[in-house]
């Protein structure tokens, strides 16, 4: 299993998913309860109650005002965790508290903190074309049976586009184009780049940005480690000229793909996928199709890390797994979060 990777931000949630009605999700293991106040400030707490266990986020335990009640006997929370009423007497016990753990609601992602330690002022990876007036967003999350190290390589392998995801993203040259692979070790990031200058254009672009004929495709990811990816997808017909120095880049077609990949536990990982773009931003057909497509496309990958964990489960321990050059991006990933941690 991928050791977890404690003393991280973690994308728990969508801001949109979190309200007045309580929301559970497990991270890394730990049950976590997510609500808003009712001014609208995300909190997350441990996600059981401290008399019996009780799941704060299962009803009947609801909110009242910016507390929480548990369903079961009546234990009531505050947002910081700290208990303000049991039921039948007076006297609160000391220890009648919740782990509050820290939040940030930032690039429509809602972090929480998952550690030993506080913070202190390490802010969550960045995000921001998911909410931004420049871009339009389609989004989703969907669980994946699996190590969350499995959906790693999986991400920075992006040969796989051509045989599982073919006929939406995959073509010939995305297998066939070499990558470049650096690592930022004191940054804690992985980039894998693939540059394809002459190359098929895939479904998923020819219907959402029209061009017609082949295409300079480019593959720009940056691992976040632990939990954020980010690939900047450039497409623009063969023969566009390139980007100028100052980054503008006006003859191109820009795509944003970002996933936050979550460890629940050893054998449960959230996927969070979201695919922004800079072009036709109040073109709905092309948001349709763009949401249909790329939720198929994560469909594709969700079924084969179900499959492949549970073939791997099914392993004797010590087996031999042969990598290639394509695994290089992958490999330093596995090298980084193993170091992240010890
Ligand atoms: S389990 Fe929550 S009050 Fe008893
Ligand atoms: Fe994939």
């Amino acid at each position: 299993m991928t050791a977890f990777v404690r003393n991280q931000w973690y994308v728990a949630a969508y801001a949109r998913e979190v309200g007045r009605e309580p929301l559970g999700r497990t991270l890394l293991d730990e049950p976590i309860l997510l609500y808003r106040t009712e001014d609208g400030r995300p909190v997350a707490l441990s996600d059981r109650c401290v008399h019996r266990r009780y799941p704060l986020s299962q009803a009947p335990s609801r909110l009242v005002g910016d507390r929480i009640q548990c369903g079961y006997h009546g234990f009531t929370y505050g947002t910081d965790g700290v208990c303000t009423y049991v039921p039948g007497q007076q006297r609160i016990p000391r220890t009648a508290r919740l782990t509050a753990y820290p939040v940030v609601e930032q690039d429509s992602f809602v972090w929480v903190w998952i550690g030993d330690g506080e913070p202190g002022g390490l802010l969550p990876p960045r995000a921001p074309w998911l909410d931004s007036p420049e871009y339009t967003v389609v989004s989703g999350m969907e669980p994946i049976d699996c190590d969350y190290g499995l959906l790693v390589d999986n991400l920075l392998d992006l040969s796989h586009e051509t045989y599982l995801h073919g006929g939406y993203i995959g073509t010939p040259e995305v297998a066939e184009t070499p990558i470049t692979t650096t690592v930022d070790e004191e940054a804690g990031v992985v980039h894998v780049s693939r540059h394809m200058d002459d190359a098929e254009c895939p479904p998923f672009y020819a219907n959402s940005t029209g061009i017609q004929g082949r295409i300079t495709r480019w593959q720009d990811i940056e691992y976040h480690a632990p939990c954020l990816y980010l690939l900047h997808s450039r497409v623009a017909p063969v023969g566009s000229p390139p980007p100028n120095a100052d980054g503008t880049d006006p003859h191109a077609f820009h795509v944003e793909v970002v996933y936050a990949i979550t460890p629940s536990t050893g054998r449960h990982t959230y996927d969070f996928w979201a695919v922004a773009r800079d072009f036709a931003l109040d073109d709905r057909e092309v948001t349709e199709f763009l949401h249909k497509n790329n939720h198929t496309v994560v469909m594709q990958d969700v079924d084969a890390l179900n499959v492949l964990q549970k073939a791997l489960d099914t392993e004797k321990p010590g087996y031999q797994e042969l990598s290639i050059n394509i695994d290089t991006g992958g490999l330093a990933a596995r090298r980084l979060l193993a170091r992240m941690a010890r």
